[in-house]
């Protein structure tokens, strides 16, 4: 089975690397001449609403699916005509669009900090006013990573904002007074069956995620996985999608969906019996899902800007080394490390172990 995968970065190459044993090949169609994902299968140089090789990619591959979420609407629906598409084109629309994925959260009665859409800089004064200070301010679409987004604290703050963000649709957010942060990695196949990953606790430096821990009974598991659950069935949804949550008063609210694999799943490779690469390649091929189960004790330390020394890396017991092949650059995700612990404590030592090798800009 051929897979054509619209992005050829570093998700798109990790989904190869699950997909290979699987007896699948894939085609990566991103514009990048230097695709991180190349190394690992065709690699589709265009832009992503170029129409003559987005036929070309269809007729080529079994089916299509993503690694990012921000491409052009008119893209999928293009695709669509000629292949299968996963997830889908209506998946897709909600989750690239802060409003419309937030609209989604309050019409299926989960939790998500109060929110308003913002189409000038009077909507904002409105809002700022109605929702108070502080807040953040985020672009509707194109967000990663912290960025299109800021947080208004005072009046100051809230005059040209708008402006500042590029005078583009935003939606503003009441601030959350989070005691922590947690995403929820689900999968579901064509024919509706639904599995989830353990809640990941996630922390963030400079609005890139940093480390992500993975628990073991979580006492919040069963609600993540009711609000995911609504969300996986409402959508029709097909592949792996991630929920990021804020932990506040002891109960979730929902922050963002990504309807893709995860950074904060990455653990699952070495952590877990099936990873979210191959449960995502199963779930849109229409094979069987894999168990999510987690092996020992998991955490994922992220690499930006440089991979330390790969010897000193994988020195370290229980660390997986996973180099991307990226230019190193500041602020770019340029690989990471999974470790996988028998204890709690293990884990703990060896997390300390990988941060002393990452050199802090
Ligand atoms: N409403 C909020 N209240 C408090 N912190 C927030 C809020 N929204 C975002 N943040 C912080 O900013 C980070 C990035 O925001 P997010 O909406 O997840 O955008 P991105 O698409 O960049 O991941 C979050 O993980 C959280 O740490
Ligand atoms: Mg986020």
């Amino acid at each position: 089975m051929k897979i054509g995968v619209i992005g050829g970065g570093q998700l798109g190459r990790m989904l190869a690397l699950a997909g290979t044993p699987l007896g699948m090949t894939f085609a990566f169609l991103d514009p990048a001449p230097d695709a991180c994902a190349a190394a690992l299968g065709e690699h589709l140089r265009a832009d992503y609403d170029d129409k003559d090789h987005l036929r070309r990619l269809a007729d080529e591959v079994d089916l299509v699916t993503f690694e990012f979420e921000s491409v052009p609407a008119e893209t999928v629906a293009f695709l669509s005509q000629f292949v299968p598409v996963y997830p889908s084109a209506e998946s897709l629309r909600i989750a690239r669009d802060r409003w419309f994925e937030k609209s989604m959260f309050r019409e299926l009665g989960i939790p998500t900090p109060e929110f308003a859409d913002i189409q000038s800089q009077a909507d904002l004064d409105a809002a700022a006013a109605a929702i108070g200070l502080p807040a953040v301010l985020k672009t509707r679409t194109l967000g990663y990573d912290g960025k299109g987004q800021k947080v208004l604290r005072t009046a100051a703050d809230v005059a040209g904002a708008f402006a500042e963000l590029g005078s583009v649709p935003c939606i503003l957010e009441g601030f959350v007074p989070f005691s922590g942060e947690v995403s929820l990695v689900a999968v579901r196949g064509r024919d509706g069956e639904t599995a989830f990953y353990p809640l990941v606790h996630n922390s963030h430096e400079a609005g890139i995620l940093r480390l992500s821990v993975a628990s073991s009974n979580h006492p919040l598991q069963q609600l993540a996985e009711d609000y995911v659950g609504r969300v996986l069935a409402k959508l029709d949804y097909v592949g792996v999608l991630a929920f990021e949550f804020f932990e506040v008063d002891g109960g979730l609210k929902a922050n963002e969906i990504a309807p893709r694999v995860h950074n904060s799943g990455h653990w699952t490779i070495e952590g877990a019996e099936c990873s979210q690469f191959e449960n995502h390649l199963r779930a849109v091929a229409g094979l069987p899902l894999g168990s999510t189960a987690k092996l020992g004790e998991s955490a994922m330390l992220n690499f930006i800007g440089s991979v330390p020394a790969v010897d000193k890396v994988i020195a370290i017991e229980d660390c997986h080394l996973h180099h991307y092949g990226k230019a190193f650059k500041a602020g770019r995700k340029v690989g990471h490390a999974t470790l996988r612990c028998p204890d709690r404590a293990t884990l703990d030592r060896q997390i300390t172990a990988v941060e002393s090798l990452i050199e802090r800009g």
